[in-house]
């Protein structure tokens, strides 16, 4: 277990570019292995998560030649990236993957059980294409995977027609291929992994697919889709879809607006500035924005391109006097889940104090979010509770002190944030969790002003 000290910093400004979207390389890669063709996907991200999809890719025997996504994928954790990027190293760089696969007819899987490592995305994407391929195949997961709730996606899987056996509702999960007919699922928890999924599998299914959620969750799928040619049609909440093959397709995966959310919130308990450009500003991913604004954060954006119906663009972060709490609704939650932990970092150092409404869902992410907030928060001298589903959090200052990162790669990260502006250093255990999702995110800290040692 590696373990991190990051103290104080000065304000500085700063430009940079983030690694590449997770949520993003995630779908475009399955996308890619499962196409009729070609693909080339650059700027892939060297995140473990991502590497777990691509070792997903590799187990499809449709993946023409998955040499090199075998063997990107099985760099071992913690021990430096094949792209020369480290836990602590200055400057992620994404990696060009090409792949060539042959479709989705008559997919099988070259081997009978796949990791997944610590990516839900993996897992539950992969069971949608896995759903009617003509094996049968287990995805296993990490400790902190094989506790988090598999059924909502399996439920919907077997109503299409493919034999799913989970074990108590969790990980590993026995997916067993089939002919599928398209349903109409409506979701009680909002989740892009499981609308995603049961689109994945409505590509290949008999007659339409809709899902419909309760809000809206990040749509990256249906926007790839719809950039390839798919017949993919979005009615407020509700998605459908019709049996679609796509091809090979090109792209450059946008930086991660979720990793962007980090730097945005040092700068803004620095005092910095930052500007991020190249980075992907798809509006169900930065509600963030929306809450930053109102805590006194100030953020521009510009969008310049579009990229496999994405838009891209630059991210510009003012310089923040003073924070105010805030108040996040429900409805609000799904579009910023991830960024819940850091927010709550800001808000503990914020006039007045913070309520996050309705925020239950964070008790089956990578760990018990709800819990290990309060946790990180009282650790490092301010004051957090739950009340019922609501995470409270009282503002004041935080003072510094020591955290657990306990295998949580977005908490490691958001109490290295509180360490950039606490009078007293914070010491994060098992800081190289990071790499989950942000490789290089302690140089990025580093670059942002902080002291970080090691
Ligand atoms: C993700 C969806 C969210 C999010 C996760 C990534 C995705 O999970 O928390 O980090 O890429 O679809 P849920 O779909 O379970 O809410």
């Amino acid at each position: 277990m590696v373990r991190l000290t990051v103290s104080s910093g000065r304000p500085v400004d700063l430009e940079l570019e983030m690694p590449g979207d997770k949520s993003i390389a995630h779908r475009w890669l399955l996308l890619a292995a499962t196409a009729n063709g070609a693909s080339e996907l650059d700027n892939v991200p060297a995140g473990l998560d991502v590497r777990s999809t691509a070792r997903f890719c590799a187990a499809l025997a449709s993946v023409v030649d998955p040499s090199q996504l075998d063997g990107w994928a099985s760099n071992p954790p913690g021990q430096g990236q094949r792209d020369g990027s480290t836990a602590n190293g200055p400057r992620p760089r994404g990696s060009t993957l090409r792949i060539e696969a042959r479709g989705r007819h008559g997919l099988e899987v070259r081997r009978e059980s796949i990791d997944c490592g610590n990516s839900g995305t993996t897992m539950r994407l992969g069971a949608g294409i896995l759903a009617s391929a003509s094996s049968r195949a287990t995805l296993e997961g990490d400790a902190s995977l094989s506790r988090r709730p598999m059924e909502r996606v399996a439920v919907p899987l077997r109503r299409m027609g493919a034999s799913v056996a989970t074990v108590g509702g969790c990980a590993p999960i026995t997916v067993e291929g089939s002919s599928l007919r398209g349903i109409a699922h409506r979701s009680v928890v909002p989740s892009a992994q499981v609308k995603s999924a049961i689109l994945l599998a409505g590509l290949t299914a008999e007659g339409a697919t809709v899902v419909d959620e309760p809000v809206t969750t990040r749509d990256h799928t249906e926007r790839a889709l719809r950039a390839l040619g798919a017949p993919v049609h979005v009615v407020g909440t509700s998605v459908r879809v019709e049996r679609f093959q796509y091809v090979g397709f090109a792209g450059r995966v946008p930086g991660d607006v979720s990793s962007a959310a980090f730097v945005a919130a040092a700068a803004a308990l620095t005092g910095g500035t930052v500007e991020i450009s190249g980075v992907g500003l798809n509006p169900t991913r930065t509600r963030y924005l929306d809450v930053l604004a109102r805590m006194g954060v100030q953020t521009q954006r510009i969008v310049d391109r579009d990229v496999l119906g994405e838009p891209v663009g630059t991210l510009m972060v003012d310089r923040t006097a003073d924070l105010a709490g805030v108040t996040v609704e429900g409805a609000e939650l799904p579009e910023l889940i991830d960024e819940v932990p850091v927010l709550a970092i800001l808000a503990a150092s914020a006039r007045g104090d913070s309520r996050f409404v309705g925020a239950g869902e964070l008790r089956v992410k990578e760990s018990d979010r709800l819990g290990a907030i309060v946790r990180m928060i009282r650790g490092l001298g301010g004051d957090a509770a739950i009340e019922g589903d609501d995470l409270v959090v009282a503002g004041g200052d935080l003072d510094g002190g020591s955290f657990d990162a306990a295998g949580d790669h977005r908490l490691a990260m958001a109490a290295a944030v509180a360490g950039t502006a606490t009078p007293r250093p914070v010491a994060i255990e098992g800081a190289e969790v990071a790499d989950v999702s942000f490789p290089g995110f302690f140089g990025t800290l580093a670059r942002l002003g902080a002291g970080v040692e090691g």
